[in-house]
């Protein structure tokens, strides 16, 4: 595996091609501060966690090695290959899945903790009613929902797509509710490319929202 970061190439959906290409710029090759964060200040100790759009498992390594049954999708092969060779690397056991997170969400059943570090940004610009579509049916009333999501507070060059707190009040709210939103800068695989994103804690409601 190349370690190489490479410049920011945001594909439109198909990101093997980034991965294949050598590391991604998002792909910082550990767990995100802001996950560790969360999961410490609210001592969050689901049974069950989803990974949407897992990337190379870092985060989901993370959790598994936490001793939460931890599943974990990306539509790319190479990640998923990726991932699994760090999970083994790791002694960790969790369940990876190579899908389309929309897809596996019809049957994929319902977790405590679902998880997102920078699938809903790009999803929402023309996907954004299957991703809630998804998150709806892969969470439960109670449920907690983390997504780590750019923001759009300094201009990033070739970077993600950003989005706004309106936009995630907007969004995301109609279906939780927040714990917290917060402004947070997300690691990448070259520090000098960490940039502003919105850490989004949100809770499914026991009654509808
Ligand atoms: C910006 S990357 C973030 C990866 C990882 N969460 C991280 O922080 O390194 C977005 C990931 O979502 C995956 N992805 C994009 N669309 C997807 C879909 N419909 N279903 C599952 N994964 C998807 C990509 O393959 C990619 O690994």
């Amino acid at each position: 595996m190349s370690q190489e970061p490479q410049p920011f190439q945001f594909g439109p959906d198909d990101l093997d091609a980034d991965y294949r290409a050598g590391t991604p710029v998002w792909d910082a090759n550990k767990p995100h501060t802001e996950l560790i964060r969360v999961f410490e200040e609210y001592r969050l100790r689901p049974e069950t966690v989803l990974e949407v759009g897992c990337g190379t498992g870092a985060d989901a390594v993370w959790l598994a090695r936490r001793r939460y049954e931890v599943t974990a999708v990306d539509s790319s092969a190479i990640a998923i290959e990726r991932a699994r060779l760090r999970a083994e690397q790791q002694d960790a056991v969790l369940r990876f899945v190579l899908e389309d997170a929309f897809v596996f969400a019809q049957s994929a059943g319902q977790f405590d903790f679902v998880y997102d570090a920078g699938l809903y940004h790009s999803a929402r610009e023309k996907k954004l009613e299957k991703y809630l579509d998804m998150l709806w049916r892969v969470t439960r009333p109670g449920s907690y929902y983390l997504c780590l999501a750019a923001a759009p507070s300094e201009p990033i060059e070739n970077g993600p797509p950003q989005v706004s707190d309106d936009e995630i009040r907007n969004e995301l709210g109609r279906l939780f509710e927040f714990v917290h939103l917060r402004p947070i800068r997300l690691e990448t695989s070259n520090p000098s490319q960490n940039h502003p994103a919105w850490s989004c804690f949100m809770r499914r409601p026991l009654v509808g929202v």
